[in-house]
């Protein structure tokens, strides 16, 4: 039998890749962001799994504006790094596990949740930002084989916060029907508060985050009721990619317990926050 054995939330900010890629992680600007990965990162270096899962977006990079899927799945061996304008980002491709992927499609299809499935992928910062916040220095080749879930947060209607939840509890119970005996780490990215357009360019808001940091963790039920306009009247319009937070909590036992959280403002438009949750039970 599977298991989720971590969650881990990260915001995906592009320049947190770039400044990792321009070797700028000390300068003035970012120190204080990656000093607050350090703790997370050396728990996870300890607590490699078999498998991880990262619910992310495209931002238009890997699949065309004309086809939104609410929710996707990659099916593929191996997904190339997107090149989102500047070159793609120097890490590794990402290796994928079919036969995991195949089993949540099917586990996920039977609870009415119609996936659009990819078999061919190219996945954006959204997908490699988390990576690199998880290992900073991938070498070859990633910790181990990852699966992209894709939501729709970039077009209106996005899912629901609750049917995100649901689809993360269904992901649970899918992970956990899979009969090999494997270790599963899930990735709950995006966020935090951010506007990136519009009139309210700029939006940050660390009283909403820090309420959400908190109950992600101890109240995920609390936050999947939120409407989509609350979300993006509270945490700003590219904010509600806090949605793809609860896919990870719902895959995650009721209780939890958290290894680290962080939070810096702002890395580039955003409020990047970070939270670690280990899954196995506390005795273990
Ligand atoms: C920024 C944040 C995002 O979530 C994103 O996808 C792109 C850019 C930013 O703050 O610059
Ligand atoms: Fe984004």
């Amino acid at each position: 039998m599977a298991e989720v054995t971590w969650g881990l939330a990260t915001s995906h900010v592009p320049s947190i890749g770039a400044a990792m890629d321009r070797g700028k992680t000390d300068d003035p600007n970012w120190k204080a962001l990656f000093d607050g990965y350090a703790p997370a990162r050396a728990w996870l270096a300890e607590h490699r799994p078999d498998v991880a899962i990262v619910v992310y977006n495209d931002h238009a990079n890997g699949i065309d504006l004309d086809f939104i899927p609410t929710f996707g799945l990659g099916t593929a061996e191996r997904y190339e790094v997107a090149d989102e304008g500047f070159g793609r980002r120097p890490v590794p491709d990402v290796l994928g596990h079919p036969e995991l992927s195949f089993h949540l499609v099917e586990s996920l299809v039977d609870e009415g949740f119609d996936l659009t499935v990819f078999q061919e992928l190219a996945v954006d910062h959204g997908f490699t930002v988390p990576l690199s916040v998880w290992t900073p220095d991938p070498g070859d080749a990633w910790p181990c084989p990852v699966i992209p879930l894709l939501v729709n947060v970039i077009q209106y209607p996005q899912p629901t916060a609750a049917r995100c939840y649901a689809l993360g509890q269904a992901l649970g119970r899918a992970i956990r029907s899979y009969p090999e005996d494997l270790t599963v780490g899930v990735l709950g990215t995006g966020g935090m508060s951010h506007q990136l357009a519009g009139t309210r360019a700029g939006f940050i808001n660390p009283d909403f985050d820090s309420m959400w940091m908190q109950a992600i963790e101890t109240d995920p039920a609390r936050l999947a009721a939120m409407s989509r306009e609350e979300l993006i009247r509270q945490a700003g319009s590219e904010g509600i990619e806090l949605i793809m937070w609860l896919v990870m909590r719902g895959a995650m036992d009721e209780r939890i317990t958290k290894v680290h959280s962080d939070y810096f403002v702002p890395a580039s438009n955003t409020a990047a926050g970070i939270a670690l949750f280990d899954n196995r039970p506390p005795s273990a």
